[in-house]
């Protein structure tokens, strides 16, 4: 759960530095590798990362999440990026096919079994969905287990339907802070756990679920866009009246500013949601939000955007490759959904992006960046936390996106 943030720290002479040698950087280390033999080559890192990360935190509880202070940092199953851990696991065993990672997955997935009860956030469709959404995805028809992650998901959704508020239309994402004067915080975010219930309505034939889901989207799209198609991280409501209160920021530079990521969770939300009910006014959304990021005139040239579009210190500033990997594995998908002039032309910007995160200046050599794949990620910078440092969801999404590519581009 993120905390309540405290002052900017003083940009280090550190991300200065990466920021000077990634200006430089934007252009892919191999740009003659083919598609293929990059998602290869990819893969086999990731092997190598992950196989050398889990015999280190194997035998221990919990979840790979970052590197702090140059210690690996691992979280429980109440910390958000619980699940992607696991998730990572499992689109290493559909790219391999290799009973090692199955046998991983199926065992970090059973540890995120606790959030299927947690109220206390809303984060569950991150934390179960990354799991087990997977691991039932990739077990066989007659697998014992599928009843037991069909379970877990289904315990899931319903605890999430706890934190609906039918006055505002939203689920409510953070539990009321100390000393905030919010009444019924929702954040561009929870667009994400919305996977999770479009889902159980499926799995149960019980509509509440997607009742639910469609009011959160529905009243997302109406308070927290700004006419350019970018939003805001932050709409507080009143839970009576259901009127907006205040719309603001906690991770992003200002409350009127572009948090990259909250672009990237919004493009990857309301393309999802286009792709469960087909209303067309998310599949409008989703178009508005991936013009707005690829045509932002403070966009690097390799595609990977800097942590907020509207920091005043770009481009000294560090960069999001969690926004990359997330915007790349969205456009993707929306590519399947729009016609051929404009597929192409969401694919060719999540290829390159995915070819400049797949280059030296993002992706780990062995053995380095703790294990972890991508490096430059930004969790949280008003709080001077996470800054320039590996994510599991970054991975995560570099991962699912890296599947997709393959999914959609004939071999050779
Ligand atoms: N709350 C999810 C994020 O930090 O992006």
């Amino acid at each position: 759960m993120i905390e309540q943030g405290s002052p900017s720290p003083v940009l280090t002479a550190k991300t200065i530095f990466c920021a000077a040698l990634l200006a430089t950087a934007t252009l892919p280390a191999r740009a003659t590798e083919s598609v293929p033999a990059m998602i290869a080559r990819d893969f086999q890192t990731a092997a190598a990362q992950y196989g050398g990360l889990l015999d280190k935190v194997r035998a221990q509880p919990g979840f790979p999440r970052t590197v702090e202070g140059g210690q690996l940092k691992l979280v429980g199953p109440g910390d958000w990026t619980a699940g992607f851990f696991p998730g990572s696991l499992w689109y290493l065993y559909e790219a391999s096919g290799d009973a090692k990672w199955r046998s991983a997955a199926v065992d970090y997935t059973a540890r995120t079994a606790p959030a299927k009860f947690d109220k206390s956030q809303h984060d569950l469709g991150f934390m179960l969905y990354s799991g087990y959404g997977n691991a039932l995805r990739l077990s066989a028809d007659k697998s014992p287990k599928r009843v037991a992650y069909r379970d877990a998901l289904l315990a899931g959704a319903t605890t999430l339907l706890t934190r609906y508020n039918p006055k505002v239309g939203s689920i409510q994402s953070w539990d009321l802070w100390k000393n905030s004067s919010w009444t019924f915080p929702v954040i561009i975010d929870n667009m994400m756990n919305l996977e999770l219930l479009m889902w159980a309505a499926r799995a149960a034939n019980e509509p509440r679920y997607r009742e639910v889901a469609i009011a959160h989207a529905d009243t997302t799209l109406k308070n927290h866009f700004r006419p350019d198609g970018s939003s805001y991280h932050l709409v507080d409501y009143d839970p009576q009246s259901g009127q907006v209160r205040a719309r603001v920021t906690v991770q992003g530079y200002a409350d009127g500013s572009s948090w990259a990521r909250g672009q990237a969770w919004g493009l990857y939300g309301y393309t999802m949601m286009y792709r469960e009910t087909r209303k067309e006014d998310y599949l409008r959304q989703a178009r508005k939000i991936a013009a707005f990021i690829m045509q932002h005139p403070r966009l690097p040239a390799d595609k990977v955007p800097y942590w907020d579009f509207d920091d005043a210190a770009i481009p000294n500033v560090p960069r999001d490759v969690a926004a990359a990997a997330i915007t790349s594995s969205a456009l993707l998908e929306l590519a399947g959904f729009v016609d051929k002039d404009d597929a192409r032309r969401y694919r060719e910007f999540a290829t390159a992006q995915l070819r400049s995160l797949s280059s030296k200046a993002y992706l780990a050599t062995s053995g380095e960046n703790g294990g972890f794949l991508l490096k430059h990620a930004t969790g949280h910078k008003p709080a001077g936390k996470e800054i320039d440092v590996p994510l599991n969801y970054a991975d995560y999404y570099f991962l699912e996106a890296l599947l997709r590519l393959k999914a959609t581009r004939p071999e050779g």
